[in-house]
């Protein structure tokens, strides 16, 4: 199949990835109804059709934090994408970089930050997660800011492990005996694309960031049991002044999905926000980001800059976001999709596409600039009868 969208990608991820690997990137907290929520309020955003504007010359570029970006896009984290493709954070990053966007690694990388930099020339954005270890922050925080890292993306959205029914019916979670082992193995012959692409050629199977914590021979045993431990849930905001003053580079607080916590990260001293659920991968039952957005760039978009993931698929859900309120989106499954389904060409071909459904829908919406994208192009979102009594 020749994939022409995000949606064609993920039913190539699910051919070639062993199924406890799809079920990872592709499910949600619970029954999955916010990550559902995610892609379908998002696509109620109705946008409003213009015409005889003179679209001819249509510029999706931006500007970040004082950086050029070729459109409002950056690849959010995604943890363990090295299981998605052979050194997959790596072939995402020189995707990122080919479409002229950033790349933000996650803590917990299969590609270890000076792996994925050395692919590189332009700087990546880093994130990071509170983890009981301060000492171990510290260390992450400065070998950042010696790679050249120019954002920190801090979550705050983890302070427990959402409840992920698809990871413990697949056999992800929970089973590192023998019986799960084999379960997954007999789940990964079945993909020998997979088999020799990921746990063949993609070794060494490192556990990137994490190796100096947990040693260079560590499994998915270690690994899960460290994110149990090492998560701190007794985090407040008076303890972020310790990432405040410790990260002098641009720091965005990611997962955030009420005005009165955005306007704690104002307060803080955050450049910015992303207002996101984490993709329904945490609480389930919580708002879609299409329909917490618009009142919480109202309440501190004049004093931070508003970024916004979940439920992204396409350029025209990029539109619809920065509409909405968000200054840049960023993409998860998306991207993940396209690693899994194509390697590095997969996530720059997206990339293309992205770019041209922007263009298009500019175009359509009689805008040229990204700068002229605001609310006054929406007709409708999730949310507008309870926000704004309707006049017409
Ligand atoms: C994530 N996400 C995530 N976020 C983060 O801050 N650190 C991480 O390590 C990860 N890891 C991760 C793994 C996988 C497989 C997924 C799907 C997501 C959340 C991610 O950055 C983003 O917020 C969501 O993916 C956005 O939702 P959509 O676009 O995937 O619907």
């Amino acid at each position: 199949m020749k994939a022409a969208s995000a949606s064609d990608y993920r039913e190539l991820a699910k051919r070639r990835l062993p199924r406890f690997i799809f079920d990872y990137v592709d499910g949600g907290a619970f029954d999955e109804v916010t990550l559902e929520r995610n892609v379908a309020d998002l696509q109620d955003v109705q946008l409003r059709q213009r015409i005889l504007r003179d679209v001819s010359h249509v510029d999706p570029s931006t500007t970040l934090f004082g950086q050029k970006l070729a459109m409002p896009i950056a690849l959010g984290p995604i943890g363990m994408a090295g299981l998605l493709a052979r050194r997959g954070e790596r072939q995402a990053a020189r995707a990122a970089q080919a479409a002229g966007i950033p790349f933000c690694l996650s803590t917990v990388s299969a590609c270890s930050m000076t792996e994925v930099t050395s692919a590189v020339d332009k700087p990546i954005w880093f994130q990071l997660y509170m983890i009981r270890d301060r000492g171990f922050m510290r260390d992450l925080l400065a070998l950042a800011r010696d790679q050249g890292c120019t954002t920190l993306l801090f979550t705050v959205d983890v302070p427990v492990a959402g409840s992920r029914y698809r990871d413990q019916r697949s056999g992800l979670s929970g089973a590192f005996g023998i019986k799960g082992k084999s379960r997954r193995l007999f789940q990964a012959l079945r993909h020998p694309g997979w088999v020799w692409d990921v746990g063949l050629n993609g070794r060494p199977h490192t556990l990137g960031n994490l190796t100096p914590v947990l040693g260079p021979k560590a499994g998915m045993g270690d690994f899960f049991g460290w994110l149990r431990d090492s998560f701190d849930p007794s985090v407040t905001w008076s303890e972020l002044d310790f990432i405040r003053e410790t990260w002098k580079g641009d720091l965005v607080i990611k997962g955030i999905l009420d005005a009165e916590d955005a306007r704690e990260a104002a307060k803080l001293g955050a450049n910015g926000i992303v207002v996101s659920n984490h993709g329904g991968r945490q609480l389930d039952g919580v708002p879609s980001t299409a329909r917490a957005l618009p009142e919480i760039a109202d309440a501190v978009g004049d004093r931070l800059t508003v970024l916004a993931d979940c439920g992204v698929r396409s350029g025209l859900d990029v539109i619809r976001m920065l509409g909405l309120g968000a200054k840049t989106v960023l993409l998860g499954r998306a991207w993940a999709y396209a690693l899994a389904g194509g390697g590095e060409a997969g996530v720059a071909h997206l990339l293309r596409l992205f770019e041209a459904e922007m263009r298009t829908a500019m175009a359509l919406t009689g805008v040229t600039r990204i700068d002229q994208i605001g609310r006054d192009m929406l007709a409708r979102w999730p949310g507008l009868d309870q926000n704004r009594p309707q006049t017409r």
